[in-house]
């Protein structure tokens, strides 16, 4: 089977992973439909990763749609307009910190605004078999880890924040339509993602532009949780390969194989910022500050990625050492993107939750 689609309607476009999937299908995938991208644009999602591409691709590969997956009536009236074949669904509050300070919009976008989605396809679709549902999750999910064993598809659901609890309940939702409906369905797993276009709140993006700014460098507790990272485009070759191969109704996991204490992690960061920006190192490394940990911080994540692997032929394919430095090079050489993405409502949410910064 190799699925091939005219209209893929993204979710979520403008944010992290969903500009990047948009550049990788435009630019390198073997993909030659349109795509239509779903934003509402919150904090986290900023045209400005898009703009090469909307002057390329503007009504004919490529098209905007300003709204929200809670609202019913314009996701029909999008459906409407462009009859997509496939949805990939990366729209959520994706913040874990934001959803401790705040889990009301994480139950309504991630929860309320799935649902919506999911109903609307339905009825759209009216139990065809050519269309595709592509979910977009998280590892988290799956819970914490002890110093041993990987998350498998068959762990048993375990999410202990507002915001795993909301992707789980979403998960949920998606597989449910795909029993109950037979809405065709795929569902992706995926670890920690790290690369361009990251809301500096994440932790790589937020320790790179903390260290270019001289601001202290936040470590959560004993620095030791561990988190396993994948460079972003990696995950969009595995969610492609799956939209174009995978079975309806499996999930599959999707990591980088690569697991970091944080503040292992952090230290490698220190070195390539000091080489890539010229500051010394010494001064970077003492920015670095231990603070309060999150409330119930996720211990350790790690990904079993064999079923993808087996089954669909994918594997990782940037180097750890590689990633982070094209990262860092590329935050370097963006001082405008990450200037214009805070420029609202985050540096004021910045300043009530984390003075301390
Ligand atoms: P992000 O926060 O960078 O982007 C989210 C995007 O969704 C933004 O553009 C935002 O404007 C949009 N959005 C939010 N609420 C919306 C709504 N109600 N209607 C329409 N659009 C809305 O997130 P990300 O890091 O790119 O994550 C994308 C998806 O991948 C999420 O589902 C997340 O749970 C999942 N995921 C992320 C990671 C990671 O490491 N970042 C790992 C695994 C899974
Ligand atoms: O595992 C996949 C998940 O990875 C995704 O589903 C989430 O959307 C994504 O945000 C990410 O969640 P984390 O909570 O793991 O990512 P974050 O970058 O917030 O934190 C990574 C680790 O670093 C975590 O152990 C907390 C720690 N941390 C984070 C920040 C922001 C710090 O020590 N200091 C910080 O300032």
């Amino acid at each position: 089977m190799n699925r091939r689609f005219q209209t893929i309607l993204v979710t979520g476009g403008a944010g992290f992973i969903g500009s990047n999937f948009i550049h990788f299908l435009l630019e390198k995938a073997d993909f030659q439909g349109r795509i239509v991208n779903l934003d509402t644009l919150t904090y986290a999602g900023n045209l400005e990763s898009l703009a090469e591409l909307a002057v390329k691709f503007k009504g004919t590969r490529y098209f905007f749609e300003k709204a929200d997956i809670c609202d019913r009536a314009a996701v029909e009236r999008i459906f409407a307009s462009f009859a997509p074949d496939a949805v990939i669904h990366l729209a959520a509050e994706s913040h874990v910190d934001r959803s401790i300070l705040g889990p009301e919009a994480f139950i309504k976008t991630n929860v309320m605004g799935t649902f919506t989605l999911l109903d609307v396809a339905r009825n759209a679709w009216k139990g065809r078999h050519d269309v595709l549902f592509h979910h977009i999750s998280t590892d988290e999910v799956f819970g914490s880890l002890g110093d041993s064993g990987y998350f498998t598809e068959s762990t048993p659901y375990d999410p202990r924040s507002p915001y795993s609890a909301s992707k789980a309940s979403s998960d949920h939702l998606a597989l449910a339509y795909y029993h109950t409906y037979g809405l065709p369905i795929t569902l992706s797993n995926c670890s920690n993602n790290y690369g361009p276009f990251q809301f500096p709140e994440k932790l790589i993006p937020l320790m790179i532009m903390n260290m270019i700014e001289g601001k202290s460098l936040p470590v959560y507790g004993d620095g030791k949780n561990i988190r396993d990272w994948i460079y972003v485009e990696d995950h969009n070759a595995a969610v492609w390969e799956i939209m174009k191969r995978g079975e309806a109704g499996r999930s599959y996991n999707i990591g980088g194989e690569n697991e970091w204490e944080n503040i292992r992690l952090l230290d490698r960061l220190v070195e390539i910022v000091a080489e890539e920006s010229g500051k010394p190192l010494s001064q970077l490394r003492s920015q670095i500050t231990y603070v309060k940990d999150r409330p119930g911080h996720d211990r350790r994540y790690a990904i079993d990625c064999s079923r993808i692997k087996n089954e669909l032929g994918w594997k990782q394919s940037v180097d750890f050492d590689d990633g982070l430095r094209k990262t860092v090079r590329w935050y370097l050489s963006n001082p405008l993107w990450t200037e214009h993405v805070r420029s609202g409502e985050y540096l004021n949410w910045m300043d009530r939750n984390y003075a301390v910064r």
